[in-house]
Formats: structure tokens, sequence, C-alpha cells
């Protein structure tokens, strides 16, 4: 699997725009209560599979496997997301409401335990229920669960600067890339990697689209 890459203004002003319309005025989006405030379900919306497949290029709309456009006012756990070897994850900001800088971080760690959330023990117990797609654990992430553990706690400086769970959760993690997420900009990363939302100030939302696509043909 190929590391992260970060595609620089995939997406025009106007494109952005677009996404957040149809996100917006979807009468299919689904509303919880837990760390994703909203989203939409793109795996069987053609009209947004062509569209994004056909703005990026270098996949189609039949690679799709599944994909979301959400709406989140918390900063999601780390977590793996791969159900398959081969697949490609791509993260597409949209819009928030603050002027703050947001990052996604993904590590050098890859899942061996199939898609996984780490929850620390100071979440509040009614976010259980973000489990949506994942299975919970309650962190530390532990040697078994992930491959090329290092058995030290994250760097300090770099929990510091980026993140914002317990730093005990972040047990054996090195960062592999740090996206900023600058809308029209898209990540390109392995969904198999361990993941999660930098620091997020509270009660502010984000818009952002998730879309994985299986692996392309050599
Ligand atoms: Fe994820």
């Amino acid at each position: 699997m190929t590391k992260s890459r970060i595609m620089k203004s995939a997406l025009s002003t106007d494109d952005v725009n677009w996404l957040i319309k149809t996100f917006n005025e979807s009468e299919d989006r689904i509303y919880n209560e837990t760390s994703y405030t909203s989203w939409l379900d793109i795996e069987h919306n053609d009209l947004i599979k062509n569209w994004i497949a056909d703005k990026l290029e270098f996949f189609s709309a039949e690679q799709i496997n599944t994909g979301f456009i959400y709406e989140m006012n918390t900063a999601y756990m780390p977590h793996c997301d791969g159900t398959k070897d081969g697949q490609l994850q791509l993260n597409i900001p949209l819009e928030r409401s603050y002027e703050e800088k947001q990052e996604l971080v993904i590590f050098e760690q890859t899942t061996k335990v199939g898609p996984i959330t780490w929850i620390d023990a100071y979440y509040p117990k009614r976010d259980e229920k973000t489990s949506g797609l994942n299975n919970l654990f309650y962190g530390p992430i532990l040697p078994y669960q992930v491959n090329n553990h290092t058995l030290q706690h994250i760097d300090i400086d770099f929990y510091r600067n980026h993140l914002m769970r317990s730093p005990e959760i972040y047990w054996g993690l090195t960062p592999e890339t740090v996206f900023e997420q600058i809308p029209g900009d898209v990540l390109v990363f392995d969904p198999n990697a361990v993941h999660c939302t930098g620091s997020m100030p509270k009660n502010q939302n984000k818009l952002g689209m998730v879309v994985r696509i299986d692996e392309l043909p050599q």
C-alpha cells in the first residue's frame, strides 16, 4: 500500500460549494447525536459518485466501495476503517465553523484486527454509540492490534501540538502524515492506517467527505 499523499487544490471553490449544497439540500441525510451530527451516504448515490470520480479522475465511480459526507462536532478518536487490503481512502474537507486550523493525523501503524475505534476512558458514555461502522475498544492501543507498535508513549511534543484525547490512548503510535484540512485539498491514504481528528475546538462543526475506493488495476 502506498503512503499518504496530498492532492493540493484538487477541487475548486465551486466544486466544494457544490458538495456542501448537495449535502445541505439532501433529504437522505441521517441525523444522530454522537460524533457525527449528520451524514449522507454516497454508496448508492450515483450522482455524487460519478461527480467525484469525474473531478478527481484517477478512479472510476464503479471503484467506489463506500463513502459519505459528514457533519461532526467532536474530534473523532484514533481508528482504522479498512475492510480489506488494497483500498485507498480519500479525505475531502469541505467547510468548518471556526477559524483555527484543523488537521487529520495519519499514523504509520496499520490494523491487524479490522475496522476498530479506540475510545479513551474520559469519553462520555453516550458517545459509545459512535461505533457506527467500527468495533469499539477501550484504549490504549495494544501491540497485537496494530503492526509496528513501538511499545513507547506518543512523542509528547507531537501530542501537544496536534492531538487532544488523553495521551495514553496513542501508546505505540508514530505519526506518518499530518493533513491540514484545507477545503479543496484532498488526502489519499490507507484506510488500514490508524488515524484520528487533530485538535478541534469544542461545540463547533465541520463538514467533510470520505470516499473509499477499491484498488486500482495495475
Ligand atoms: Fe476514518
